[in-house]
């Protein structure tokens, strides 16, 4: 036991001699993700991009969370079943298991809360956990991975709970600003560098902070400015909040998006309005700080937003 104690300590002492202390900053690096199950992953990949979980067979989770596409789709709204628009901008599947609530108004505690809704919406799969179970019972590949993953075997908790582990291995470490907060020498270049003091400057980072940079609280959208008579046209997933709360002061209340891997997931806002980076900095400046965009420093700002891309399963994003 002591041996052991001193081994440790030896080892702690030799990282704290060569490895460099992190940097003491208000964003911290995505960790790795960790997995005790491989088997159980695999599955839950398996059934993510499997078309049987919606009513005609068409769509997968993967059709508006695409893992080519940053974890999104590109599009200003989704696409369900039988072509049906949705209603809000698809967010990215990366990273998601660090939100603090799930959906853009927060209605989900949690992944597995959250996984009834697409199953069920009727403009996205249409479906229901009965009807896939009985479709994926069909297949005797599902039932032998499921003997081997799970001990009792394929059941709905099951698939949930394998999407869910699956959902929770889509971490994205190591992108050069995460090294440069590993304090990596050079991870970022001077330009990028002054892109996050600007972001600490202008005080986006009181929104966008910690682990994800965002997806830790609410905020409305437009507080210095209304953004919603400006864009016009106001429709039901604009009230945000207020759907889950029917409190006035959430109206136009949102999670704070993460900022993670932003460069892959345009168009932006849950609206799905704005198409570039650039765009989206200078809509943030004017509505929710108050400040009247500079070019050069939104240029900036995006560069710094374009190092925080990630890597997946070793492999840049
Ligand atoms: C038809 C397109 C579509 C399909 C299919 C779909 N989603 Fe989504 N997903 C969305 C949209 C749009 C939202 C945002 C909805 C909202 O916030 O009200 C979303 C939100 C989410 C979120 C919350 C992310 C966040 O940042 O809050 C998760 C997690 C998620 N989906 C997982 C899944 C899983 C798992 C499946 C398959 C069982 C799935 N989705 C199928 C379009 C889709
Ligand atoms: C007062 C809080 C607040 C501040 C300050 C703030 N943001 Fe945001 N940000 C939000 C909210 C809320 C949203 C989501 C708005 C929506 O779509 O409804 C958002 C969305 C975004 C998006 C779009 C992300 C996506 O995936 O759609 C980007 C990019 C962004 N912010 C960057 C910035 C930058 C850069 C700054 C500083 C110039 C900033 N934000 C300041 C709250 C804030």
């Amino acid at each position: 036991m002591t041996r052991l104690v001193s081994i440790l300590l030896l080892a702690l002492a030799y990282n704290h001699t060569f490895a460099n202390p992190p940097l003491n900053e208000p964003i911290s690096p995505i960790p790795e993700p960790v997995t005790n199950s491989p088997k159980q992953v695999q599955l839950g990949r398996l059934l993510f991009h499997d078309v049987r979980l919606s009513q005609n067979n068409q769509l997968s989770c993967a059709s508006c969370h695409s893992l080519k596409h940053g974890g999104a789709d590109g599009q200003v709204v989704s696409t369900g079943v039988n072509g049906s628009k949705g209603e809000i901008n698809s967010p990215t599947i990366f990273n998601c298991s660090l939100n603090f609530r799930q959906f853009w108004d927060g209605r989900a505690d949690n992944l597995l809360s959250q996984i009834d809704g697409p199953i069920s919406n009727p403009i996205e799969m249409n479906s229901s956990w009965p009807e896939v179970l009985s479709k994926l019972k069909q297949d005797p590949f599902y039932i032998e991975q499921f003997q081997q993953a799970f001990k009792n075997g394929l059941t709905i908790n099951n698939i949930k709970a394998a999407i869910v582990i699956f959902e929770e291995s889509l971490l994205t470490p190591d992108s050069r600003f995460d090294l440069y907060l590993k304090n990596i020498p050079n991870a970022l270049s001077a330009e990028e560098l002054e892109g996050y003091s600007l972001f600490k400057q202008y005080g986006c980072i009181s929104c966008h902070q910690g682990v994800a940079i965002g997806a830790n609280l609410y905020q409305r959208f437009g507080i210095m400015g209304d953004y919603f008579a400006d864009r016009g046209n106001i429709t039901p997933s604009d009230l945000g909040r207020y759907r889950v709360t029917q409190n006035e002061k959430d109206k136009y209340v949102f999670k704070v998006p993460s900022l993670r891997n932003a460069a892959l997931t345009a168009p932006y806002f849950h609206d799905g309005s704005t198409n570039t980076l650039e765009e989206a900095v200078a809509i943030m400046m004017r509505y929710q700080l108050g400040r009247i965009p500079n070019k050069q420093d939104i240029n900036k700002i995006v560069l710094f937003i374009k190092s925080l891309t990630g890597q997946y399963n070793k492999s840049k994003l």
